[in-house]
């Protein structure tokens, strides 16, 4: 078969990697992929618009495609798509607001009953001010629409509070604040059943010990551990099946990979946020630990005529990602990347984001340059891996997270 993976990131090359040691799979075309999904893949432009990628896939002949980031899902890639008659693993436009509007997804969880955190939403400055009195501090604040994990302000006292909704409103979501380990939980569904992925904890914030501005994730690990049996059957019944469940009554039925940010609260587990595509860089350490075909999984689990079982992950898994200098405010680019080969020579895989190729040269271009992905059967064993291969790249202004996978020690 031959797929089609459309992004150009850390998540897509991760994909495009596993997707090649597939038997089935005879060739791998991304858009627009990026210097590490060439090594696997053939990289083509992105087009203009969400169609031009219905024009690629039926003019190259593509059996599936899949979609890393979620704008395009926003913007109706998959109806386009069905349209056609081509396929596609990701959600409708319609379902795509789970994610695309912040407002849609607070009132969903209501319909629901899906355990999140007490929210009052305001279309103007005057009632967003009025409904801050309703909670305590801290307070969180959330702007409506995709806002690439810049749209959260977690304010410590009133005036931090009044000053988030100045700069994020007039449509913005304030919600009580939660307290508890965050984890990511994913699953795969068809619109009836949903198969989930193994757990992962993301990093958001740049510095250790969750300290700084919020990024785009700066390291993930996946490790079963994260979840005991009974909090994985809670959050498939109070979480992702009724989610699956009212999507479908609603006449929106949910496909592809929905994600769920959740907090696991004292009164169990609470969603934060829904996201309707893989997490980057939760991915890269999914899919280094992932054992088996995973092109026969996502074309069974699409189908609905098979599931993805619990030995498809093999033990442990650590993706650290190397950032530029600046990031996330202002990262650098144009810096010589050195040492991918040697960190691989130990048995890590060296997922590329941010980067492109001069006359050879591999430099960065973003600001998640790298994502240095190692695995294991226990958890202590695969952060050694990752960080011991970290040491061998190099480039001008890298940083990176120390503390990747530690919350997770205490488990093993
Ligand atoms: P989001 O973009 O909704 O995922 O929010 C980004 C980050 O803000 C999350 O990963 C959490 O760390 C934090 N956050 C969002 N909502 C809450 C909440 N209600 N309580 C505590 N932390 C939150
Ligand atoms: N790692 C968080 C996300 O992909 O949204």
């Amino acid at each position: 078969m031959k797929i089609l993976i459309i992004g150009g990131g850390g998540r897509e090359h991760a994909l495009a990697w596993r997707l090649s040691k597939s038997p089935q799979v005879r060739g791998i075309i991304a858009s627009p992929g990026n210097p590490g999904i060439a090594q696997v893949a053939t990289c083509v432009a992105a087009p203009a618009d969400v169609s031009g990628y219905a024009d690629i896939a039926q003019a190259r002949g593509v059996d599936l495609t899949i979609v890393g980031p979620e704008a395009p899902l926003v913007a109706g890639i998959v109806d386009q798509f069905n349209r056609r008659r081509l396929k596609i693993i990701g959600p409708t436009q319609a379902a795509a607001r789970l994610e695309g509007s912040k407002i849609f997804a607070k009132q969903f969880f209501e319909r629901a009953g899906i355990p999140t955190a007490r929210s009052v939403q305001a279309s103007s400055l005057n009632e967003a001010i009025e409904a801050l009195k309703q909670f305590a501090l801290p307070v969180v604040i959330k702007a409506d629409g995709l806002a690439a994990g810049k749209g959260v302000v977690i304010a410590q006292d009133r005036d931090e509070a009044k000053q988030a909704i100045a700069h994020l409103g007039p449509n913005v979501v304030i919600e009580e604040f939660l307290e508890g380990e965050e984890v990511s939980f994913m699953g795969l569904s068809n619109g009836n059943v949903l198969f989930p992925l193994a757990p992962t904890q993301d990093h958001k914030r740049i510095f250790d010990g969750d300290q700084g501005p919020n990024t785009g994730g700066m390291g993930a690990y996946s490790d079963p551990r994260i979840l005991t049996p009974a909090q994985n059957g809670d959050i498939m019944e109070r979480i992702m099946l009724p989610a699956i469940g009212h999507m479908r009554q609603e006449g929106t039925p949910f496909t592809g990979f929905l994600y769920a940010g959740l907090m696991m609260t004292e009164d169990g587990p609470k969603v934060l946020e829904f996201n309707v595509r893989l997490g980057d860089p939760e991915t890269q350490a999914l899919m280094h630990s992932f054992r088996g075909d995973f092109a026969e999984m996502l074309t069974l689990a699409a189908n609905g005529t098979g599931g993805i079982s619990g030995r498809a992950w093999g033990g442990c898994s650590v993706c650290v990602v190397l950032a530029a200098q600046g990031y996330p405010h202002a990262p650098m680019s144009g810096d010589a990347i050195t040492g991918i080969a040697e960190a691989e020579a130990m048995g890590a895989t060296v997922f590329q984001a941010g980067t492109k190729q001069k006359c050879g040269q591999l430099f960065t271009s973003g600001g998640r340059v790298l994502g240095v992905t190692a695995g294991g059967e226990t958890l202590p064993y695969a952060i050694e891996q990752a960080y011991a291969a970290v040491e061998k790249v190099q480039f001008r202004g890298m940083h990176y997270r120390k503390d990747i996978g530690q919350k997770g020690l205490r488990r093993w």
